[in-house]
């Protein structure tokens, strides 16, 4: 595992796109299984910027996102499909019909994550996996739990979830209670993988995930047996890490 430090979440999303970025140069059509929310939203702009500048095209490349909210239609400018048009599909030249997010409008949960798992399988896997972490630790919205999880799955969410997602909601009462979200198994099976933290709301966990034992009490913990994971993060977001672990715990 390679941690890059980064002083602003800017530096850090510049970074991981250029991991991005050599990805999809090696391999033009790269599935690419990607993440909403806060921390991609910085990679997602500089590769925009990178498009912009004739640096790298999504022309022959396929998406699945690890995740969306149960109840919410694709036009819900909360959900995910929503916020991966304005973040990164419109801005680039990926053709629409190769990007798969879970339907969040489907009312038979187990024939979704089926379709779902079926659509995965038949991509073979992802080349490239996104993810942020959740202040309990989970990915996708793989929640804390006994066990990890191995297909996609409808999930509740956790009481801290949906406090934190409530600040992209009119009110609390308006953030779905439940999403569905492709299992750690498939996650996993990601050729590389990239992981954004900021802030230091996010200090501890990552610590806790990355230098911590590995147990489905911490989704992100199982990340330690991944062979390739790129950690991209602000100052902020290591400072746990660097407080324990030194200053050789980071790539500058
Ligand atoms: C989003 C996702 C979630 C988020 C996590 C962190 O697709 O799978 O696991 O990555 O909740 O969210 P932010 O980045 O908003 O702090």
């Amino acid at each position: 595992m390679k941690i890059f430090y980064s002083k602003t979440k800017e530096e850090a999303g510049k970074k991981a796109a250029g991991s991005f970025a050599a990805v999809l140069k090696s391999k033009p059509d790269a599935v690419l299984g990607l993440a909403t929310g806060s921390s991609p939203e910085p990679m997602y702009l500089s590769l925009a910027e990178m498009y912009n500048a004739g640096e790298v095209s999504f022309a022959k490349a396929r998406s699945v996102n690890l995740d969306e909210y149960v109840g919410l239609s694709a036009d819900h400018d909360q959900s995910y499909a929503y916020f991966m048009r304005k973040h990164l599909f419109d801005k680039v030249d990926i053709d629409l019909a190769n990007t798969n997010l879970p339907n969040g409008l489907a009312t038979d949960y187990a024939a979704e994550c089926a379709r779902y798992d079926a659509l995965f399988d038949s991509f073979g896997g992802t080349d490239l996996q996104i993810l942020g972490i959740g202040l309990n630790g989970h990915i996708g919205f793989n929640e804390p739990a006994d066990e990890f999880t191995k297909g996609t799955n409808a999930v509740k969410l956790t009481e801290s979830t949906v406090k934190a997602n409530s600040r992209f909601f009119a009110s609390e009462s308006d953030v779905p209670t439940m999403a569905f979200s492709m299992g750690i198994g498939q996650i996993m099976r990601a050729k590389k993988i990239i992981l954004l933290a900021n802030g230091k709301a996010k200090a501890d966990i990552l610590e806790t995930a990355l230098f911590g034992k590995v147990t489905p009490s911490v989704p992100a913990s199982i990340l330690q047996f991944a062979a390739d994971v790129e950690v991209y993060a602000d100052e902020d977001a290591l400072s746990v890490i660097i407080e324990k672990h030194g200053k050789d715990a980071v790539i500058y």
